[in-house]
C-alpha cells in the first residue's frame, strides 16, 4: 500500500500553531474594526443547498463550486457567504430591525486555477448593511476597510480603493450599445471583470462571441471596453444622462469619503464592475498600489439579491476581504508581526512524589489567569528549562523532595536566572 500523502488537497492549507497565531492576529483586526463600527457577528453553515449558489450561468464562482449529492440532496460548500446571509435575512424578514449591520469571517471554497494569492479555500471577512439604500452605508463600509488596513500598518501609498457604479455603467450602456438588449448587462459585467486577468482584446472577443450570452458587434464590444477604461468620473458622467442618479450618488459618496478623511485612499475607476452578477449599484475593490496581486477586498450594492431568491425587496451593500491576499501584501511590506507562543509559567516536578503538588500549583496559577504548562513525562531539568525558555515562559516552578518537604516551590526567573522560594499554600 502506498503511503498516505501528508499534503492537504492542492490549494488548501493546514494551520500549524504559528500559522494560526497569524490568522488569529489578522482576524482580531477584523473583529476589532467591525465592532468599532457597531456590527454584530453572524455565521452560517459551510454546506448549503447547492441551488442557493447556482443562480446564473457564466459567473466563475458558480463554475468553481465544490458540490456533491448525498441522500438525493444536492449540496455545495459555500464559495462566498453573501447568499447565506441573504437566506438568513429572508428567514426572519419582518422580524429584523433595519438597518442591519452584520459581519462574518467564513471559510469559503472555490475550485480556482491557482495563482499568487488565489487559493481553493480562503477566509473572508464580510461586512454587510441591510435596509439602507443610500451611499451613507457604502461610506461606512469603505471607512471600515481603510481602518483595518491602517491598523495593519498600510496606508494610501500601499492600497487603493477603486470605486465605480454598476448603475452608472448600466445606464450609460443602455443609452447606447445595449439599447435594444438591456438583459445582457449582467453577463457583460461578468466578462468585463475579466479584463485584468485576460486582457482587453480577449474580453472584446468574449463580448462579441456570436454564440455567447452577450454577442455584441465587435465595434460595440470595443466601445464598451473603452468606455470602461475611464478613470475620471467627469469623463464617464459626460456619456451618462444629464440628470443621472448614479452620477449624483457617486459624487455624494466621494464627498462623504472626503469628510471621513479618506480622499487619498479612493479613486474612481469605471473598469471596476465586479465578477458577481448580483451587484446593482456602487461597486468597489481594493488593490495593492503596485497592482501585482488580485484584489485585497471587493464589494458593492446588491439591492435585488433577496428578491431574486424569492424574498422581499431589501436594499443591501457589503464587502468581502480575503485573508490570503492581505497576508501576501503584508509579507511584501515586512509588516507580518513576529508572534511568539504565549506562555507565562512552566511547572516542573522532579519525581512522581511531587506530581500531585505540581498539578495543584499549575491549577492555582491557571485560576489566577496565568498561562501555564505542566511538564509531562520525565525530561531532564536542563531540557525542561531550555524548552520553557524557547516557549517564551517568564518563570519555571521547580518542585523536588526538598521543596515539598518545606512546603514551597522554587521559582526561577528565566530572563535573569534569579531564584526564590514561594509558599505552596493550601
Ligand atoms: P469576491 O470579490 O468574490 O466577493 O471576494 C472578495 C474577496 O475575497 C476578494 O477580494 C479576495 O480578497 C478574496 N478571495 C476571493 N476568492 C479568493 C480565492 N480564491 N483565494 C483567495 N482569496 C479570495 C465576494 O465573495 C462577495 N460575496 C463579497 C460581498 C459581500 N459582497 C457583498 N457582501
Amino acid at each position: 500500500m502506498s503511503a498516505l500523502s501528508v499534503k492537504p488537497p492542492r490549494g488548501t492549507r493546514d494551520f500549524y500553531p504559528e500559522d494560526l497565531r497569524l490568522r488569529d492576529w489578522l482576524f482580531e483586526h477584523f473583529h476589532h474594526v467591525a465592532r468599532r463600527f457597531g456590527f454584530e457577528q453572524v455565521d452560517a453553515p459551510v454546506v448549503e443547498h447547492a441551488e442557493l449558489f447556482t443562480r446564473k450561468a457564466g459567473e466563475e464562482i458558480v463554475e468553481q463550486l465544490y458540490h456533491f449529492t448525498m441522500h438525493d440532496r444536492h449540496l455545495a460548500l459555500r464559495g462566498e457567504i453573501t447568499p447565506s446571509i441573504a437566506r438568513m435575512v429572508m428567514a426572519r424578514a419582518g422580524g429584523l430591525r433595519m438597518p442591519l449591520r452584520w459581519y462574518s469571517i467564513p471559510q469559503c471554497w472555490r475550485y480556482e486555477r491557482m495563482t499568487r494569492g488565489r487559493r481553493r479555500e480562503h477566509y473572508q471577512w464580510n461586512m454587510d448593511i441591510w435596509g439602507e439604500p443610500g451611499p451613507d452605508a457604502e461610506a461606512e463600509l469603505i471607512a471600515a476597510v481603510c481602518m483595518a488596513l491602517e491598523r495593519m500598518g498600510l496606508g494610501p501609498a500601499d492600497v487603493r480603493i477603486r470605486i465605480s457604479s454598476r448603475a452608472l455603467v448600466e445606464e450609460t450602456l443602455r443609452r447606447d450599445v445595449l439599447r435594444r438588449r438591456p438583459e445582457v448587462f449582467e453577463p457583460l459585467c461578468v466578462m468585463v471583470d475579466k479584463i485584468p486577468k485576460l486582457g482587453a482584446d480577449a474580453v472584446v472577443e468574449l463580448l462579441s462571441d456570436a454564440d455567447g450570452p452577450v454577442a455584441l458587434e465587435p465595434p460595440a464590444a470595443r466601445q464598451v471596453v473603452e468606455l470602461l477604461s475611464a478613470q475620471d468620473l467627469d469623463e464617464i458622467a459626460g456619456a451618462a444622462a444629464p440628470d443621472s442618479a448614479a452620477v449624483a450618488e457617486l459624487r455624494q459618496l466621494f464627498d462623504l469619503l472626503g469628510a471621513y478623511g479618506l480622499a487619498d485612499w479612493i479613486r474612481f475607476d469605471a473598469s471596476v464592475v465586479r465578477g458577481l452578477a448580483y451587484y446593482t449599484g456602487v461597486v468597489f475593490e481594493a488593490f495593492d498600489a503596485a497592482g501585482a496581486l488580485r484584489s485585497v477586498c471587493g464589494g458593492g450594492r446588491y439591492d435585488r439579491l433577496l428578491e431574486s431568491l424569492g424574498g422581499p425587496a431589501v436594499p443591501a451593500v457589503g464587502f468581502g476581504f480575503g485573508d490570503a491576499v492581505i497576508l501576501e501584501l503584508l509579507a511584501e511590506k515586512g509588516l507580518v508581526p513576529d508572534l511568539p507562543r504565549e506562555l507565562d509559567d512552566v511547572v516542573y516536578a522532579f519525581g512522581t512524589a511531587e506530581r500531585p503538588a505540581a498539578a495543584q500549583l499549575a491549577m492555582r496559577l491557571r485560576r489566577d489567569g496565568r498561562r501555564v504548562e505542566l511538564v509531562l513525562g520525565r525530561p531532564k531539568l536542563k531540557r525542561a528549562m531550555a524548552d520553557a525558555d524557547r516557549a517564551g515562559a517568564a518563570r519555571i516552578w521547580l518542585l523536588g523532595p526538598d521543596e515539598l518537604g518545606r512546603g514551597v516551590a522554587k521559582v526561577r526567573d528565566l530572563a535573569t536566572g534569579e531564584e526564590r522560594d514561594e509558599k505552596l499554600g493550601d
